[in-house]
């Protein structure tokens, strides 16, 4: 088992609520197990960079209740050569840094997995997406906060939409996946919810909708996950208006006000959970795994075993959609 002295710690591909809480939870953890803490700016391009700032205790104060990410992000095109990654392994080991911890998504396990196979870098994952589309755990960082930012602003949509008797196509983010627009719809008593890992047949949705018309109901709203084969909530408002044109609609398309936001107390120790058990799996030899929480408790799953692989939503959870309508 090789020794672990001094650990890198980086955030990458989209921020997200609750990555400062991460990285201040694995900071604090590699101090008081006397390592090292190597903070590594914009992710794999800072790698390649050699983009490195020292991290003690106190360098990691007050950023727990901050959203983004101290360390910044960003997606790098150099990594995905192999110079690109020659480099950033030549500029670890220069650095003296043994092990990564890497908080991000799919994307970002990826590219640890790559460096842990051709230089065999000990690395462990932490799941940092809103998205929530992650197996091996039940929730990612970031993923209640950007639930509750949403859900904050489309009840307030409601309230303007009730005023006028409007009805609103609200689009959430979720390029692959529909965890947020089913939890806000379920949450907001959305009138319908529309996500990419169900089949949206715009028939239905018209079907859907005279019967809401029919029902008196004074306000409609229609939560469109951005990755719904509708092509979005502009997209599916110009197909819905030419046909219910006595109908006043309106779009409001979210977007990244979803993304930051200080994390709620949920995302806060969901991190800080995670961001030490990384440091623990490091400590006990555990390579190329993420940690997770399922059930309450802290789990490794081997990164391989995520990728490609969606995390699907439950078929309860769908019923319950429709049985709120
Ligand atoms: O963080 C995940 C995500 O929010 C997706 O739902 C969304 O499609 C994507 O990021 C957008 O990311 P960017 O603006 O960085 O391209």
């Amino acid at each position: 088992m090789k020794t672990i002295n001094k650990i890198g710690v980086f955030t990458s591909g989209g921020d997200s609520p609750g990555m400062n809480a991460a990285v201040r939870a694995v900071t604090r953890a590699a101090v008081n197990n006397d390592l090292k803490a190597v903070g590594i700016r914009f992710g794999y391009q800072g790698m390649i960079d050699g983009d490195f700032v020292d991290l003690g205790r106190t360098s990691v104060s007050n950023i727990i209740q901050r959203g983004g990410t101290i360390l910044k992000s960003a997606r790098s095109e150099e990594f995905r050569t192999p110079e690109g990654r020659k480099k950033a392994a030549t500029n670890l080991a220069q650095n003296g840094i043994d092990a990564l911890v890497a908080i991000g998504g799919d994307g970002t396990f990826k590219g640890a997995s790559i460096l842990f196979d051709e230089f065999q870098i000990p690395v462990i994952g932490v799941p940092g997406t809103i998205d929530n589309d992650l197996s091996g755990t039940d929730e990612t960082i970031g993923y209640d906060t950007a639930l509750n930012t949403a859900l904050e602003a489309i009840d307030k949509i409601r309230d303007t939409a009730d005023a006028h008797e409007r009805l609103f196509l609200v689009e959430v983010m979720g390029r692959d996946a529909g965890f947020i627009a089913l939890e806000t719809g379920i949450a907001c008593g959305a009138e319908l919810s529309l996500l990419p890992e169900t089949l949206t047949d715009i028939e239905s949705i018209k079907d859907d909708l005279r019967d809401i018309l029919k029902s008196h109901k004074r306000s409609t709203l229609i939560i469109v996950a951005e990755g719904d084969e509708t092509g979005g909530a502009i997209n599916l408002s110009e197909d819905l208006q030419s046909e219910f044109t006595k109908y006043d609609m309106r779009v409001c398309v979210l977007g990244h006000i979803q993304r930051g936001g200080s994390p709620t107390a949920r995302d806060r120790v969901l991190a800080s959970r995670l961001g030490v058990a990384a440091v623990q799996a490091l400590l006990d030899g555990h390579v190329n795994v993420m940690v997770g929480v399922v059930n309450n408790n802290v789990k490794l799953t081997p990164l391989k075993s995520g990728f490609g692989k969606k995390k699907s939503i439950q078929l309860e959870m769908l019923d319950l959609l429709k049985q709120l309508t």
